[in-house]
This record gives structure tokens, C-alpha cells and sequence, in this order.
């Protein structure tokens, strides 16, 4: 911000089932935030589904857009640079989003940024305040779950990730072997606040001392109780088994960060990602960090699942850096997480 005036991003998500852009001042402070979500059409086939995402990214991305500028009352002339999210996603759904960018950089001779989806669930919290280092940042989603340090803005060291199925994946399956709604997850969240945790079921630390995590085994546990109650001709509460799943996630989560919080001095602890929704897994970890005085940072649920005012915030850091993308920017479904 060299000349003292405000610095507009317009940020664009698409790397999964929500359409979204938005305008963000000086990657802080959201002007407009839109987003289409597409989990009511996904719902029927219990989960998202690539070529219907695309289509549906295709059909809502101009008007989302256009929305975006016109609840932020600004102009394209208004816009600093164009922050998109180039991965990690589903291919055909990144490239809609990546695709307009590029056609608005290119038509109006706006500055193009990449940003790495996770990087935007984590800056989702400088929306939320400023950020302090060193700091420990749990993402928790549909598609990922790491625990990164950050020992200043841009700076990402993954201390542990998923060694299987994210977080996210784990609650849609077992909602699914449930026979709950998609996406899973908000419906598991519900229902275990009907039940007890009173189900006995694994908790994979892994080796001592890994920050990383495994949920399959939780899920395959899951899915043993159920079949062999129905061989035995019982049933198990859903909601009993929906609390115990939850419960298992919820300690090793909350357990492993507060362990690398403490180990690397953080100065904040932040939650990030679609399963930051999940009301225990906030309660739980707000807990614990009371005790630990470690200050915890939260967004609101919506900035918890996809959104591009998080795209817009990350992307700012890439501004100030000079760091932009040319017009040959493309979709990387496994994009590595590198600093901004
Ligand atoms: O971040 P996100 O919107 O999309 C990805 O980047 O993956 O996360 C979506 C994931 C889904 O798996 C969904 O079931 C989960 O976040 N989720 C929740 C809750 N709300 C969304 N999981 C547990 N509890 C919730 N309240
Ligand atoms: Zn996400």
C-alpha cells in the first residue's frame, strides 16, 4: 500500500462445489463475500460430483462475480489484482474459476495472483484479527487436515498431515454409513449433541511424538459396529454412535494441537477449514487453549467452508510480495502448500 490508498483484491473460489468472489481491502476487511453454493444439487448423489461442479461453476461465475463489485459498490477499474484459487481441487472446477480470472487480467490489464486453497482457509482468520507469530494453524477439511506453523506472514512448515482420509472425508463416510444428508458432516455435528458418547472406538495417535493423523481406522470401526450389530439383530443409536465417532476426531485434534502449540511457543492457535464449523471440535479446543492461555482464533462458520474473501486475504500477502502469477496459470489438483 505505497500510496496510502486502500488496496482492492477481487478473490475467485471454485476448487470445489461453492462459486464464489469477493472484494477484500488490504486483505483484511471483507467488502462483499458472495458465494453459490452447489451442495443442494450434490446432495442427490451424496456427494460432489467433478462434471456437475464444473457445469454449474460455468453457469453461476460471471453473475458471481458481477455480485461481488456490486455489493462492494467498486469497479473493475477499482481492483488492485485478481487473487484465484489454482489448487488443490478438482480440476475441471478450479480451471472455471482460473479461467475467468485470467480473462479479466488479461481484458483489463489487472495483476494476477495463484493462491493455494488451504493458504486462503488460513488467512481466513486475519479476517478476524490480526495475526500473530509464531503461530500454529489447524485446517481441518472436507480434503485436508494439517497442522501448520507459521513463523511469520507467507510462511508455511505442515508439521503433520492426514496419512489417509482428511477429517471432512471421515464424517461424510460415516454420515453416509449413517444414512445422513450430504454433505455429512454439519448432520453428524447435529446429531451427536442427541446422544452419549458411551461407544467404545479407536484413537490413532501414531508414533509418539507425529503430529500427523489417521482417520481410517476410525471410520472402518464405525462401520464394524454398524454391520456387526445388524448381524446380531441389534441397532445402535445413531446419535450414540454419531457422539462417539465425533468424540474420537474432536481429542486427537484438539490433543495434537495443543501439543505443538505448546512445543513451538505459539502465540495463537488458529482453527481453519469446513470441519472448523464443527461446534465441538470450537468448544473442545477453545477449552483447552483457555487452560494452556494460549490465545484461539476462530472465523464465523461462513468463512469456515469455501469462501474467496479467505482467497483475497491470502492472495494480499502475495501482493505486497510482488508475487504474481503470468496468463499461463493452470489448476493443479495436488498443489504442494509453498509460502506466498
Ligand atoms: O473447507 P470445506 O468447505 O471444503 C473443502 O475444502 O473440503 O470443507 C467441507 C467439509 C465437508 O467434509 C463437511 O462435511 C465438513 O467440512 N463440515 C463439517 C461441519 N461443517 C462442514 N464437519 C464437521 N462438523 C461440521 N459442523
Ligand atoms: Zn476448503
Amino acid at each position: 500500500m505505497k500510496s496510502g490508498r486502500p488496496t482492492l483484491l477481487l478473490g475467485i473460489e471454485t476448487s470445489c462445489d461453492e462459486t464464489s468472489a469477493a472484494v477484500v481491502q488490504d486483505g483484511t476487511t471483507i467488502l462483499s463475500n458472495v458465494i453459490a453454493s452447489q451442495a443442494e444439487i450434490h446432495k442427490r448423489f451424496g456427494g460432489v460430483v467433478p462434471e456437475v461442479a464444473s457445469r454449474r461453476h460455468v453457469e453461476n461465475i460471471t453473475l458471481t462475480v458481477e455480485e461481488a463489485l456490486r455489493q462492494a459498490d467498486k469497479k473493475l477499474e477499482d481492483i488492485a489484482a485478481i487473487a484465484v484459487t489454482h489448487g488443490p481441487g478438482l480440476v475441471g472446477a478450479l480451471l472455471v474459476g482460473i479461467a475467468a480470472a485470467k480473462a479479466i487480467s488479461f481484458a483489463r490489464g489487472i495483476p494476477l495472483i495463484g493462491v493455494h486453497h488451504i493458504a486462503g482457509h488460513i488467512y481466513a482468520n486475519r479476517l478476524i484479527t490480526e495475526l500473530s507469530f509464531p503461530l500454529i494453524a489447524l485446517v481441518v477439511s472436507g480434503g485436508h487436515t494439517e497442522l501448520v506453523l507459521m513463523r511469520e506472514h507467507g510462511s508455511f512448515e505442515i508439521l503433520g498431515r492426514t496419512r489417509d482420509d482428511a477429517a471432512g472425508e471421515a464424517y461424510d463416510k460415516v454420515a453416509r454409513a449413517l444414512a445422513l444428508p450430504y454433505p455429512g458432516g454439519p448432520q453428524i455435528d447435529r446429531l451427536s449433541r442427541e446422544g452419549m458418547a458411551s461407544i467404545p472406538l479407536p484413537r490413532a495417535w501414531l508414533e509418539p511424538g507425529s503430529y500427523d493423523f489417521s482417520f481410517s481406522g476410525l471410520k472402518s470401526a464405525v462401520l464394524n459396529t454398524l454391520h456387526n450389530a445388524k448381524q446380531r439383530g441389534e441397532t445402535i443409536p445413531p446419535a450414540d454412535l454419531a457422539a462417539s465417532f465425533q468424540e474420537s476426531v474432536v481429542e486427537v485434534l484438539v490433543e495434537k494441537t495443543i501439543r505443538a502449540a505448546t512445543e513451538y511457543k505459539a502465540q495463537q492457535v488458529l482453527l481453519a477449514g469446513g470441519v472448523a464449523a464443527n461446534q465441538a471440535l470450537r468448544d473442545q479446543l477453545a477449552a483447552r487453549c483457555a487452560k494452556a492461555e494460549l490465545p484461539l482464533v476462530i472465523p464465523p462458520l461462513c468463512l469456515c467452508t469455501d469462501n474467496a474473501a479467505m482467497i483475497a486475504a491470502a492472495g494480499h500477502i502475495s501482493y505486497l510480495r510482488g508475487k504474481f502469477a503470468s496468463l499461463d496459470l493452470n489448476g493443479v489438483p495436488g498443489l504442494p502448500l509453498s509460502d506466498l
